[in-house]
């Protein structure tokens, strides 16, 4: 079936922490914005009409492959001119996969001022569909009083050589300081839990509760015991969390806040947070006894030990592979930056699928993209690891679009921050003959935490081609240039694609090019 929605983007007024009004992008005029919902299989068409004003737009599916829809990513000048006030642009694909996703607006740094909300693919055939009652979902999300205009200023200057983050005002959950989920005793339910923060990770706990881990980023996992999680900025979590039998009491749900990100931490902001899985509307609702003094002594569960349902095994040995070195440093303007090897991302002129599109033969050469954009051209059906080594004191999650791929090796913090190929005390090389040290089953998400200070390893085929943003999801660091592009199989395609024409207008709308490079 087809599904449609039809997202009039405005401005509007929300006051989400009870602090602050401030102004948020709406859609249809309200904020908090719409959960998308769908079924796998389903058409979904999104009609977006930017009614901003004063900015440009665009809409990404957080997750969602997008193959053979690679046009209908959303990034704008990767996949897309910038929709300019004034215009529309309508997202149609096909939702080929299921579980928990979201979506967010992707035009330069633009979704801290609200602009992001859950898209859920339901499914009555899943391996745990009978062993659950209902379900909720839990968006977690930092949230600034200043518009992402105002911070920009200040941001990626001379006034803040360090590159020192923006802290938040406060942290919401599902848009509001606290939240109830209303369950019955004995029942089981599958909370679907999102973080949509800008920047902030958060560890997630329910006191005298466990539960099983169901999902990550779109994966079923074998359903595995855990009563911590560490969840990034746009990572995903499925949890089953079966309920007591008394309804006496209401118990905290927990969110906490990582301080560790933040370079200063102001008094007043509230880290920890209580929501309640309320048995019982009229008892107390306690606030949470923390289970340690600091956030960073939780022991979250490793996501790299959970078992894809699916048994997909280790891929064969890479290709190619990137080895990537993230380093923060000052330009020679004394601005803060962010790297990959040497480069900091700088959008093109014209966006690069078109570029693809535009470039006949040339497309398989990277120089025609410019170097500023850091394009790595990879073979149709390529095996490709990303050796990610991270030179910097901060952790970073890592998204690549069109993709998930597995996880088979991450440094603790402050282990090594240069990948050994060769150190058998790993237990892993990329050597053939021992390959079997990384997992037979490695799991699998769509975004993945490089410790501070140590590096990791993810193996993905490119069977999906298109043109795919690797990039940091802290919306900061993007917005600093820890980001480069995926120029998957440009042959297929020019073969496979074409870009309608009022995708091309919507850059004459915005006064972008969309020949050439
Ligand atoms: Cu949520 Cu470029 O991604």
């Amino acid at each position: 079936k087809t599904v449609t929605y039809d997202f009039n983007v405005t401005w509007v007024t929300a006051n989400p922490d009870g602090l602050f009004d401030r102004k948020v992008v709406g859609i249809n005029n309200q904020w908090p914005l719409p959960t998308i919902e769908v079924d796998k299989g389903d058409q979904l068409v999104v009609n977006m009409f930017n009614g901003l004003g004063d900015k440009d737009t665009s809409i990404h599916f957080h997750g969602m492959y997008q193959n053979g829809t690679n046009n209908m990513d959303g990034p704008s000048m990767v996949t897309q001119c910038p929709v300019p006030p004034g215009s529309s642009f309508t997202y149609n694909f096909t939702v080929n996969q299921n579980g928990t996703y979201w979506y967010h607006c992707h035009t330069d740094y633009c979704y801290p001022d609200g602009y992001r909300q859950a898209l859920i693919v339901h499914d009555t055939e899943s391996y745990f569909h009978n062993m659950y009652d209902e379900e909720f979902v839990l968006t977690m999300s930092d949230w600034y009083h200043t518009l992402v205009e105002d911070i920009a200023p200040h941001f990626i200057t001379l006034a803040n050589p360090t590159g020192a983050e923006p802290i938040p005002q406060a942290f919401l959950v599902n848009d509001t300081m606290n939240t109830n989920l209303p369950v019955k005793a004995g029942k089981t339910y599958l909370i679907r839990l999102i973080n949509v923060s800008a920047f902030v990770a958060q560890y997630f706990y329910i006191e005298d509760h466990t539960f099983k881990i169901v999902e990550i980023d779109g994966v079923y996992v074998d359903a595995t015991e855990a009563d911590t999680l560490y969840i990034s900025v746009a990572q995903r979590y499925s949890i089953l969390v079966t309920m007591k039998n008394s309804t006496e009491k209401n118990y905290p749900i927990v969110t906490v806040a990582d301080s560790v990100l933040l370079d200063t931490i102001p008094s007043d902001l509230q880290l920890n947070h209580t929501n309640w899985l309320e048995y019982n509307s009229t008892a107390a609702h306690p606030q949470a006894v923390m289970k340690v003094d600091v956030a960073s002594d939780l022991v979250p569960y490793d996501d790299m030990t959970l078992i894809p349902h699916d048994r997909m095994e280790l891929l064969p040995d890479a290709d190619l592979t990137i080895e990537l070195s993230v380093v923060m440093a000052n330009l020679d303007n004394g601005a803060g930056y962010a790297f990959f090897n040497n480069i900091s991302y700088t959008k093109p002129k014209v966006p690069t699928l078109y570029t693809v599109m535009s470039s006949g033969n040339l497309s398989t050469n990277a120089e025609v993209y410019g170097d500023y954009t850091h394009p790595m051209i990879l073979e149709h059906n390529q095996v490709v690891d990303i050796v990610l080594n991270n030179a910097d004191t901060g952790s970073h999650p890592f998204h690549l679009h069109g993709h998930n791929f597995q996880l088979l090796h991450r440094e603790p913090s402050y282990g090594k921050h240069f990948y050994d190929y060769e150190d058998s005390t790993d237990g892993l090389t990329f050597d053939a003959s021992n390959h079997k040290a990384f997992p037979q089953y490695p799991s699998r998400r769509d975004t993945f935490v490089a410790p501070p200070m140590g590096n990791f390893v993810i193996r993905f085929v490119a069977d999906n081609p298109g043109v795919w943003f690797f990039h940091c999801h802290i919306d900061w660091h993007l917005a600093q240039g820890l980001a480069m592009l995926m120029i998957e199989a440009p042959t297929q395609i020019q073969e496979r694609m074409t870009i309608p024409d009022a995708a091309y207008d919507t850059c004459k709308a915005a006064g972008v090019s969309y020949e050439g490079n």
